[in-house]
């Protein structure tokens, strides 16, 4: 366990790489998270390495109100050899900053989904939800000036924290600050729709750091425009660096791929397998359309499935020759828009099993209780697999299915999606509003020729995972060194 003020490398982000639940006997049991930052860290090899993060529930909490200073005792747990410092936030300022701006505000504004002329609303509530994020922000900046050693590399994670390397410079300037936004930023013109004093903050709130890295070049020059337009900073583009009040952050385009290697091997324990018998069984040897998302508005799971009914009325060919495998989990149910947004999923995939399903075919298998295991197995037998997000700061099912898929995998990807340029050769294109458009790529991708889906799946594969989650953090760690 580092000692205070000794971290010489520490990551900061909301969601942290574990989590508690309370057993009926009231004692804590932890959970290991996944996800490409938890792979990523797993190549420090430095016992001086502390993980900041926020309690997200009760049991979180309780289980940082149980260690000194909300450390963890790590011995119950390995993360890649650092210890983790969980932040026990006043549960207001906590939601007032995660629903509030992070995920009602910054999410909607960098994925524009704000489409209606009532939203975004920024009234009083709003103001003391701007002042929850500040609060919020504040407190990560202070526990990680209080654990880094002098000249310590921290890397801040995603937009829940875009005040911090601005706040922890103020703290600390002997910090090198590195900052990595893993969702899309929002073009100049959509970016103005937060209020001018709100949108000063952010963008000096991230430029508070010496690097900042994105997924694409795409998100990190939409970014340096907002820095133009709206901060009236210097811009050079070729050398893609942002000078702002006589300090220059570099920006970096770093572009995560998948875990082939942790994939291949957990794609073939024994669970996966029967889910993948189980999965068979309902399949038939019918073909298969595989999506994996949370019920999350950006990943556009309506309109998909729109396109699929589109399909079913206009290529009645495919009757009882298909199956839409349809994993959708739950996501950020404390919010009104996501509640709506499962229920219409719901709500319209009942429409299209009754109106083509019969006593033998259910053309659509929907479910939504999280299963990592019943995902990999999807990602084996897909024949094609459905990705249209309005817009993505990656996405990763987009890369990890090639990598896990058994027989080949036809891939239907949206533009809009951060995977996009790396993907494009081998996928087969669509704009994720366009429901018949989708509608025309799925049945090119059921048609397509089993060995010319293979001879793809193979170049997807070699893309997907060109830049491997632990390559891609040492990256940003040696950058910030340099
Ligand atoms: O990639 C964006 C992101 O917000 C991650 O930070 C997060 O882990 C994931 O989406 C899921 O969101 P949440 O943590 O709100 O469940």
């Amino acid at each position: 366990m580092a000692d205070q003020t000794t971290a010489r490398i520490l990551v900061a982000s909301n969601r942290g790489p574990v989590s508690f639940s309370t057993a009926a006997d009231g004692s804590l049991s932890l959970r290991r998270g996944g996800g490409g930052l938890v792979s990523g860290l797993s190549a420090i090899d430095d016992p001086n390495a502390v993980w900041v993060c926020a309690a997200l529930g009760e049991a979180d909490r309780a289980a940082a109100r149980r260690s000194p200073d909300g450390r963890l005792d790590r011995a119950g747990f390995e993360v890649g050899g650092q210890a983790v410092r969980m932040l026990d936030l006043d549960p207001e300022v906590f939601d007032r900053a995660y629903n509030g701006v992070a995920n009602s505000t910054l999410w909607f504004l960098h994925h524009m989904l704000y489409a209606t002329p009532t939203s975004p609303a920024f009234d009083r509530r709003a103001g003391e939800q701007w002042a929850g994020f500040r609060a919020y922000n504040a407190a990560f900046a202070e526990a990680l000036a209080a654990e880094a050693a002098p000249g310590a590399a921290v890397l801040v994670q995603d937009y829940h924290l875009t005040l911090v390397p601005e706040l922890l410079r103020e703290l600390r300037p002997d910090l090198r600050i590195g900052y990595f936004l893993h969702i899309p930023w929002a073009p100049a013109d959509y970016f103005r729709l937060l209020p001018d004093d709100r949108a000063a903050a952010v963008l000096t709130g991230v430029l508070g750091a010496d690097r900042a890295g994105f997924h694409t070049r795409r998100w990190a020059e939409a970014f340096a425009d907002c820095c133009e337009q709206v901060l009236g900073a210097t811009v050079d583009r070729a050398d893609l660096s942002v000078t702002h009040r006589g300090r220059t952050t570099r920006l970096g385009v770093h572009a995560l791929g998948a875990d082939g290697e942790f994939l291949r091997e957990r794609a073939h324990r024994p669970d996966v397998d029967q889910r993948l018998a189980a999965l068979r069984q309902q399949v038939g040897d019918r073909r298969t359309i595989v999506r994996v998302d949370r019920t999350e508005l950006s990943k556009n799971i309506v309109r998909g499935l729109q396109a699929y009914r589109h399909l079913l009325r206009t290529r009645p060919e495919w009757h009882d020759r298909v199956v839409h495998v349809a994993f959708a989990y739950p996501s950020r149910q404390d919010l009104a828009e996501y509640r709506e947004y499962t229920a219409e999923v719901r709500r319209i995939s009942e429409e299209i099993n009754a109106e083509f399903g019969t006593a033998r075919w259910q053309p659509l298998i929907l479910q939504v209780e999280d299963d990592f295991a019943r995902s990999l197995a999807a990602y084996r037998l897909a024949d094609v697999a459905l990705v249209n997000p309005i817009r993505d700061g990656m996405n990763l099912v987009a890369k990890e299915v090639p990598v896990v898929s058994d027989a080949g995998c036809a891939l239907v990807l949206s533009r809009e999606a951060g995977a996009w340029p790396e993907l494009a050769e081998d996928a087969i294109g669509i704009n994720p509003y366009d429901v018949l458009g989708t509608a025309d790529a799925l049945h090119r991708a059921l048609g397509m020729p089993v060995a010319e889906r293979t001879e793809r799946t193979k170049r997807l594969a070699a893309a997907a995972t060109a830049l491997p989650p632990q390559q891609w953090f040492l990256d940003q760690l040696a950058e910030l060194s340099a």
